[in-house]
């Protein structure tokens, strides 16, 4: 059984996220995803995310592609997680070309699959501030939303 492995953050869960997910697992029949740890995010990509680590494990646990979740603690793990896993193919998106194909040295393929145009967990956070900031209030508040049936009938 072909294994392949890819790492991110994942949060605010979206369609490229998914289109990625769906291309590595094509690469193989199991694949693991290994998720930024909260205190990972902060202290070495500088990033808070909106979802916590659980919540973004247990959303990735709930995609039909994704056959086991683990955390990301630290930057030197990748040549370790090969040999624990048992892993034939390491996934990237693009935008990390190049920067681990060190990994081939431990026996591995190296794969950096192209991202999806115009989507980004950051261009999202970013575009629901905007949009907030000229509406003055969010128009998205759940309290804002009718959800009495018989007023639609
Ligand atoms: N990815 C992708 N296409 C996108 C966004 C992400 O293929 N439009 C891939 C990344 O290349 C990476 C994985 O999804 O392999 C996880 O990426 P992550 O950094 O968690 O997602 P982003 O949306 O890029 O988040 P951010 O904006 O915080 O960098």
């Amino acid at each position: 059984m072909k294994r392949v492995i890819t790492y991110g953050t994942f949060d605010l869960l979206h369609y490229g996220h998914i289109n990625l997910l769906k291309r590595a697992k094509a690469l193989g029949e199991y694949l693991v995803v290994v998720v930024s740890s909260d205190e990972f995010n902060w202290k070495e990509k500088h990033k808070k995310t909106y979802f916590n680590y659980e919540q973004r494990k247990q959303l990735l646990e709930s995609i039909r592609y994704v056959d086991l979740v683990i955390p990301e603690e630290s930057w030197q793990q990748k040549r370790t997680d090969m040999h624990e896993y048992h892993i034939d193919t390491f996934v990237m998106g693009d935008d990390w070309r190049g920067k681990f194909d060190f990994l081939q040295e431990e026996g591995v393929e190296v794969v950096y699959l192209p991202r999806t145009p115009e989507i980004s967990s950051s261009q999202i956070k970013k575009d629901l501030y905007d949009a907030n900031s000229v509406e003055g209030k969010s128009k998205t508040s759940h309290e804002d939303i009718n959800t009495d049936p018989q007023s639609y009938m």
